[in-house]
């Protein structure tokens, strides 16, 4: 794959790689949802054949990446059987400047922020189109709701001055149903200015079980971009 062919795939790629290579030996590692931390579990499974990388054992933050962890050969374990994690490496739908993010594009962001939340060393993989002055500038907040809950809360929602829609899957036969087995309303707002507080008011809406604002808990972003006709990180 050349920059030319895909300069967003191969952006991913190089920074979930570049993210893998900071896993070390021995540690518990969070497995984060989507395109990106795709390539980080792909990586991390050649680590282990190589030998380069021993004895690690994952936690995935949805059934997608227990799908990819086992595909891969990682093993896993769950937060019953672990008493901590050491790093976990997730993706982001937005990044600000002060490292918050609105995560949940691939519905996972309840089960992502239990995991990256946990972790002693957080780091988020994104591609540069990501990056972005202030939150929701381009992408609304996935709000993950309990189903019988969806009317009542799409009304508190457009009371705090979100415009919230149901969000559907593949040809839109029906709504997108979490791992969980709830449903996300992604919420447009003309302006975050205070994303630590629209978080609280989000999951205090009865019905809500978490929502995609993440503040405060990002150590570390990895960017891909490409210069100069060249990718890196
Ligand atoms: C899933 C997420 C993803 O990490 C986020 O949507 C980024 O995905 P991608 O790496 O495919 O761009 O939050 O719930």
């Amino acid at each position: 794959m050349t920059v030319a062919e895909d300069p967003v795939k191969l952006m991913k790629q190089q920074v979930g790689k570049a993210a893998a290579l900071r896993v070390q030996s021995n540690s518990i590692v969070g497995l984060g949802t989507g395109s990106t931390t795709a390539y980080t579990i792909e990586y991390l499974g050649d680590r282990l054949k190589s030998g380069d990388l021993q004895n690690i054992v994952g936690i995935p933050t949805s059934f997608q990446a227990e799908v990819l962890a086992k595909q891969y050969g990682i093993p896993l374990t769950t937060l019953d059987a672990v008493d901590r994690i050491d790093i976990a490496i997730d993706g982001a739908d937005e990044v600000d400047p002060q490292k918050n993010l609105i995560k949940g594009g691939g519905a996972a962001h309840t089960r992502e922020k239990i995991v990256d939340y946990l972790a002693e060393q957080f780091i988020v993989v994104v591609d540069s189109s990501k990056i972005v002055d202030r939150l929701g500038s381009s992408f609304p907040v996935p709000v993950e709701v309990i189903p019988m809950a969806i009317s009542p809360v799409m009304q508190a929602i457009k009371k705090l001055g979100g415009k919230p829609e149901l969000r559907m899957g593949v040809k839109k036969a029906g709504p997108v149903i979490t791992d969980q087995g709830n449903m996300v309303i992604d919420v447009r707002f003309d302006a975050i200015d205070d994303p630590a507080n629209l978080e609280k008011t989000l999951n205090n809406i009865p019905g809500v079980l978490e929502n995609g604002i993440f503040v405060g808990v990002t150590d570390l972003v990895l960017i891909g971009e490409v210069k100069d006709g060249q990718p890196s990180v």
